[in-house]
């Protein structure tokens, strides 16, 4: 059976079975910052656990593409060595949500493993829960896969580790059940198909399908601390391994040897000129790449780009791992990986046409890496000698990040630190290492943003008493008849606020956006007969419950009050104006730039807004004035803007663009522009009613903000207005000091910048002059060089020179005295220069190096040079004296 028949076969059976069919989310975690990237088929409906959030269907299943390269969730260091773990892979699921439990997943997966696809009864093995002092052991599950057909010796308890499933340190949790596959060829052979394999050691078996008992929420009590919270509902969440299914049903041992990999493997050896043989250091370098191609292929598809932070520093460790082992066992020299990304593309298009829709973008990137990469790579120990240099310090952090970004193992990494002489005891390099490792990759995850991620249960009880807020915000800017519902102060539910307070005030009806895709929350005011509360901001907790934060200003707001809602309207027109701007930009910078570009943020104010976007270079002027001459055109033709609610798959077929990181329900707003022709987004902001109430658009800088990442900011309406007259202001101001005419502005600031470097060349000349004839002349009274057994020494300190000058002024110094030597110390800004001139007739005696040796350690520095002149410096200028003096001495002890 083909790879792409079983995951329709899956689909199928479970739509059959009142699933509903959802597409896989993009591996960008939406709006999850305790996610490095989307890791099992349930992250999507992580808030539908919740409870924080209700869909239109209480059974789904998805094929859902996974990463699990960091977090909770790595299976980056077993790459290539198992014959089953990959970084990227595809998960098939069925979830209920509050619908079906235990008893029908249970049934579901019998029958779809024994009936549907005939699998062999006698070489499956299930996992339950064993208990421990948290969760009771799940007795009713060995009850039921034995009432669905089990066999009872085949039902198998296990701790934590192995069935109990979390998705992050918090989020949504349950004791688990897993099905296990026997892969050898004597599936009747008791000693051959033997429990110690399930979890255990090597490939004979192999779990493919967890389920998992949604029944918990693991909460963060205190810093480091959890405990499960029961969910409202218990729920069922199921993930069962495309690839190794595949492996199950194609008959082979390993998942590289699928219908899914191994054209990826064949063409890496290939392009190698080499054989592929599973047990060869060649044949795992093939496995890691083939691997690595498919989640980097899936990851910048899905804008995920390499960089130097979090989920993107995984991915450039992903890729520069499968380039290292590429060049260090395949033997590639020059640029290849590139090309395995890309015909993982080829392979993966149909199933997934974002790869096809973003194959350019996805070369660009992978090449722009690869070129980076192999600038700096000299592999192994060669990485290992530019650490160490000649220095005996090792610096762990550095040999750590060699291990994580290239694999370079640990003990060449220890060998080569015995073969330069560092003692150290295994234990305690062990210790140091791990500790630099651990530090490494947390610093590269999520972790410390977790707590704020939880989202405090209070919220979600309060919805479910208020119901669903109305917001009349798209239409109206005042609201008559809202009524208060909810009051906090703080995370804490109180009845009233009084004038002085703040707190947050919900409300049944209102006309306040509350901070959403981008977006900032409106600002305004609530107004009772009684009392008046200014509103400073305006956010959503949990979809649904909108919190009005705001400082009472005047009587006491309570809980049940009509109260009129009020935005500041000329705020939110200027918002509005720069939301559909950003649009309006999105669009016209894939037009000029091309359709690699894609939001990656943006934050939309009243006073600017700011557009984050994926390309790799920066933009050329005239790119900018191409991306604003159309943006401006489509401002003055004044265009419609409409929107339309829709089925979420209705607006994807229709070329709605949606935005990673995002996340939707099942029915979405979609925003038109010009009918759809200029931009048609998934929105939910609030925009003008037609292009032209934005007056004008320009940008006002561009930016890197990660490899691969570019920030643009930009004006509309009023603020371009006012930043166009303060420019003229500007100018105006700068033509009457220069006396010029406009047109002549430039031409003149850069006359007057010649002007001035003339003349600053002019005083150093002077200057050195003025020195030359000071020193000089008093040397020649002979009170300023010192005689050191026959040998003139010149040493001073001098202020105000430059480095250009002092060496003139050396230079001079030495013409004056004709044999001898001449030390000038400068100080300046905290720092010291040193040089030394020894003449030429002297330099078989006296080394210029060799003084600046012996008197830059005393400012604190380092120098070295010929014999005949050398330089130096430190930061310590209040030695400069003693180190000047001190040259007398090293002339003597050379001499000497
Ligand atoms: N979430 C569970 C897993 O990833 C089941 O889908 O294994």
């Amino acid at each position: 059976m083909k790879g792409s028949e079983i995951r329709q076969k899956f689909l199928e059976y479970f739509e059959k079975n009142g699933h509903k069919i959802v597409h896989s989310s993009p591996l960008l975690p939406a709006n999850d910052p305790t996610l490095l990237f989307v890791n099992a088929g349930m992250n999507q409906f992580k808030d539908v656990f919740l409870g924080n959030e209700k869909r239109d269907y209480e059974r789904a299943a998805s094929s859902q593409k996974c990463i699990r390269a960091g977090g909770k969730h790595n299976d980056l260091d077993e790459v290539g060595k198992t014959a089953r773990h990959h970084t990227f892979f595809e998960m098939l699921g069925n979830f209920s949500f509050g619908d079906y439990f235990k008893e029908d997943a249970i049934k579901f997966a019998w029958d779809f493993l024994v009936n549907e696809l005939k699998l062999d009864v006698n070489r499956l093995w299930f996992t339950v829960f064993a208990g421990d002092d948290e969760v009771a052991a799940d007795e009713e599950a060995i009850e039921l896969w034995i009432k669905a057909g089990a066999r009872p010796d085949r039902i198998l308890p296990f701790g934590r580790k192995d069935n109990f499933w979390q998705m992050a340190e918090t989020g949504p949790c349950g004791p688990s059940s897993e099905i296990n596959y026997y892969l050898g060829d004597e599936p009747e052979n008791p000693e051959k198909n033997h429990p110690k394999w399930v979890n255990g050691e090597g490939d004979t078996t192999m779990e493919i399908w967890n389920l998992v008992f949604m029944q918990y929420n693991r909460v963060e009590v205190s810093e480091g601390k959890y405990k499960l919270e029961p969910l409202s509902a218990p729920s069922i969440d199921t993930g069962m391994g495309f690839e190794r299914m595949a492996a199950v049903l194609q008959g082979v041992s390993t998942t590289y040897d699928t219908d899914l990999i191994r054209p990826i493997i064949d063409f890496i050896a290939e392009l190698a000129g080499k054989k592929y043989e599973y047990e060869s250091p060649e044949g795992f370098a093939m496995r890691v790449v083939a691997d690595h191609a498919r989640a980097t292929a899936f990851a910048v598809a899905d804008g995920i780009l390499p960089a130097n932070e979090g989920r993107n520093y995984v991915l450039r460790k992903i890729m520069r791992r499968a380039i290292y082992h590429g060049r260090e066992h395949l033997g590639f020299d020059g640029l290849f990986f590139y090309k395995v990304t890309d015909f993982v593309v080829e392979q993966m298009r149909e199933a997934y046409p974002e790869l096809e829709a973003q194959r350019d973008f996805i070369d660009k990137m992978v090449r722009l890496e690869e070129e980076r990469f192999g600038a700096t790579m000299t592999v192994g120990l060669e990485k290992l000698e530019q650490i160490f240099g000649d220095s005996k310090t090792v610096d762990f952090t550095q040999l750590a990040k060699l291990y994580d970004t290239f694999g370079t193992p640990k003990d060449l990494i220890r060998v080569s630190m015995e073969e330069r002489g560092i003692e150290i005891t295994e234990e305690e390099f062990d210790a140091k290492f791990d500790k630099a490792l651990k530090e490494l990759q947390q610093s590269s995850e999520i972790g410390k943003t977790n707590r704020k991620a939880q989202i405090n249960p209070i919220y979600a009880e309060v919805l479910k008493k208020t119901g669903v807020a109305k917001f009349h915000g798209y239409d109206e800017t005042r609201i008559e008849d809202a009524k208060v519902v909810a009051i906090f102060d703080g995370e804490k539910q109180i009845d009233e606020l009084t004038a002085g307070a703040e707190g947050s005030i919900v409300l049944d009806n209102t006309p306040f956006y509350a901070e959403a895709g981008g977006q900032v929350g409106d600002t305004g005011t609530i107004v009772s007969p009684n009392a008046t509360a200014s509103v400073f901001d305006t956010y959503a907790p949990v979809s649904g419950l909108i919190i009005h934060k705001a400082k009472i200003e005047r009587g006491t707001v309570k809980v049940g009050v009509e109260v009129t809602a009020q935005i500041d309207a000329e705020k939110r027109d200027a918002t509005r104006r720069n939301h559909t701007a950003t649009h309006l930009v999105h669009a016209a910078l894939r037009e000029v730039l091309g359709t690699h570009v894609k939001q990656a943020g943006s934050v939309v104010a009243p006073n600017f807004l700011r557009f984050d976007f994926t390309h790799y270079q920066p933009l050329t002027s005239e790119e900018v004035k191409e991306v604003e001459d159309l943006v401006n055109r489509y401002i003055l033709q004044n265009e419609p803007v409409e929107t339309d609610i829709m089925a979420i798959e209705e607006a994807m077929n229709s070329g709605a663009m949606a935005l990673f990181g995002e996340k939707y329900g099942s029915d979405v707003r979609v925003l038109r522009v010009g009918g759809g022709t200029f931009s048609k987004e998934l929105c939910g902001g609030t925009h003008v009613r037609a292009t032209g109430d934005i007056g004008s658009f320009k940008i006002t800088s561009d930016e890197s903000i990660a490899s691969g990442v570019r920030r643009i900011r930009a004006i509309t309406g009023f603020d371009a207005f006012e930043r166009f007259r303060d420019d003229e202001i500007l100018i105006e101001k700068s033509l009457s000091f220069l006396k010029t005419q406009r047109d002549q502005l430039p031409s003149a600031i850069e006359k007057m910048q010649e002007e001035l470097k003339r003349v600053r060349r002019e005083v150093e000349e002077l200057r050195v002059k003025i020195a030359t004839g000071a020193i000089g002349a008093s040397s020649a009274n002979g009170d300023e060089a010192r005689e050191i057994r026959g040998v003139k020494v010149l040493a001073k300190e001098v202020a105000d020179l430059d480095a250009n000058a002092v060496r003139q002024l050396s230079d001079n110094l030495l013409n004056k005295i004709k044999s001898g030597v001449v030390v000038i110390g400068r100080k300046g800004d905290g720092k010291v220069s040193l040089i030394v001139r020894v003449s030429d007739d002297l330099t078989d005696k006296i080394k210029a190096g060799n003084i600046i040796k012996e008197i830059a350690p005393i400012v604190g520095g380092r120098g070295g040079g010929k014999p005949d002149m050398a330089e130096g410096g430190g930061s310590a200028p209040e030695k400069l004296s003693e180190a000047i003096e001190a040259s007398y001495g090293a002339v003597e002890k050379m001499l000497s």
